[in-house]
């Protein structure tokens, strides 16, 4: 198994970094393929933490190669930075590869989106306000910068005035924003593209040229399932492709070439943002697990909204991404409840229904129909081995397998490299 696909199943967060952190161990080469700065995976290694947004999970072992590629859209100070931060910590950031194809983050995109949030009002999206959603737009609307553009000065000096002349325009005109200055802009943005210009190359060329030597590429999707732009809970989603065929798109790698996909969900649901959540929990259980699970968001520090697990979101997840099997992590959050419930099915104007609805209409509107499951009293966190665990934690992890219809292949205990639990081979 050469190319694995790893995945968000739920609304990000799922502890995808804590994941592909450890698989890492085994692999040759890590892939972030699509997202932004809009991503925080969170990794600790000997009780260190990492919080990461754009350079890959794998960073932390010696030999892996990170590659940036062209789905991702990159801010380039918050990736200087975050180099800086990572140097800072005597991580070797040599083996780091950027896509010259990479759009842009720009900080007339961080405004927009400022001023579109606000102007949606109650409607709005919950961004992380990173200008991820105005970047994407710009890509589509075949008016973005490439990183590669910030290495030619004749050509960013041409493609930023004429972005620029439509940006400032919306923002004087329509929003009474003071203009960015081309040259201020100009300058700042050529010195980044000298400061990245080391690691950049064709990251296509070096991901398919791994894969055909037969090395272990692993991809480390940001967000999560409902979060993408077609599958998730449009319009309360990201702009980009956090399912598993964003990976092809944004690496420059045939679907062909990819052997597997594996979700990561954590053992109830959260999300950050704003958008419909059927199991979510709104009283003192909800607010319980966010508290024992320090459940508030590592690039915005907004508290996440927390409820049940949801299988008919990972019955979904697993549909859409074609998921080979589970990681489920921060079961160790769920020690000490008395009870606890899965999502098995919708009730949708009388109906039963064991698919996610079709319609953001739909959606708004189903109730969830739980199964009841019985709790665990002893901390899990210290245990190994599947058999270790409590009989009504292993009951519960059956129920997943069950219910979602796929093996559980990985559960994380705790936040440590070392709290995890292998039940299958995922390389
Ligand atoms: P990502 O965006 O999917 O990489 O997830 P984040 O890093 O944003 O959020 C996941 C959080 O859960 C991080 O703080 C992790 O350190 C933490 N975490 C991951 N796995 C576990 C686990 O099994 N147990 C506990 N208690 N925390 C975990
Ligand atoms: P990781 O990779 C959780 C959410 C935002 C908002 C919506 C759109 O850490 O799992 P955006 O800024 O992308 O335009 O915001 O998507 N969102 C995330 N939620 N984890 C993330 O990344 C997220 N990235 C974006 O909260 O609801
Ligand atoms: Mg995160």
């Amino acid at each position: 198994m050469s190319a694995v696909v790893v995945v968000g199943a739920q609304w990000g967060d799922e502890g995808k970094g804590k994941v592909v952190d450890f698989l890492s161990e085994a692999a040759d080469v890590v892939v972030r393929h699509q997202g932004g700065n809009n991503a925080g995976h969170t990794v600790v290694v000997n009780e260190r933490e990492f919080k990461l947004h754009l350079v890959p999970s794998g960073i932390l072992y010696p030999k892996t190669l990170c590659v940036i590629a062209n789905g991702v859209v990159i801010d380039p100070k918050v990736l200087l930075d975050e180099i800086a931060y990572l140097q800072g910590h005597g991580v070797d950031v040599s083996r780091l590869r950027i896509s010259s194809k990479a759009h842009v983050v720009m900080p007339y995109h961080a405004k927009l989106d400022a001023v579109n949030e606000e102007r949606r009002g109650d409607q709005k999206i919950g961004t992380t306000l990173r200008g991820i959603g105005p970047a994407y737009m710009d890509k589509a609307a075949r008016v973005g910068i490439r990183v590669g553009d910030l290495m030619h000065p004749d050509e960013l000096r041409d493609r930023l005035s004429r972005a620029l002349e439509e940006k400032n325009h919306v923002l004087t005109k329509a929003y009474g924003i003071e203009p960015f200055s081309f040259d201020e802009l100009y300058t700042t943005f050529l010195d980044y593209g000298q400061k990245l210009s080391q690691y950049v190359a064709d990251t296509s060329v070096i991901v398919n040229d791994a894969i055909n030597r037969g090395e272990r590429v692993l991809f480390e999707g940001a967000q999560g399932t409902m979060l993408d732009i077609d599958h998730g809970t449009y319009p309360f989603v990201t702009s980009s492709h956090p399912t598993a065929g964003g990976a092809a798109i944004g690496a420059g790698v045939g679907p062909t070439q990819i052997d597997r996909v594996y979700g990561v969900a954590k053992a109830y649901t959260t999300r950050v943002g704003d958008g419909p959540f059927p199991t979510e929990l709104s009283d003192a259980t909800g607010a319980d697990i966010r508290e024992r699970g320090h459940e508030y968001g590592t690039t915005t520090g907004r508290p996440r909204r927390v409820g049940w697990l949801d299988a008919v979101v990972l019955r979904y997840a697993a549909r859409v991404n074609g998921l080979a099997g589970l990681a489920v992590t921060r079961l160790d959050v769920l020690d000490g409840l008395p009870s606890l419930r899965i999502a098995t099915a919708y009730e949708y104007q009388g109906e039963r229904l064991t698919e996610f609805p079709d319609t953001a209409w739909a959606f708004r509107h189903v109730t969830p129909i739980y199964e009841t499951l019985p709790g665990w009293d002893e901390p899990i966190g210290s245990y190994r081995k599947r058999e270790d665990l409590p009989t009504n934690a292993r009951h519960y992890l059956d129920r997943i397998e069950a219910v979602v219809g796929i093996p559980v292949v990985l559960v994380s205990v705790g936040r440590e490299r070392s709290h995890t639990i292998v039940l299958h081979d995922v390389f």
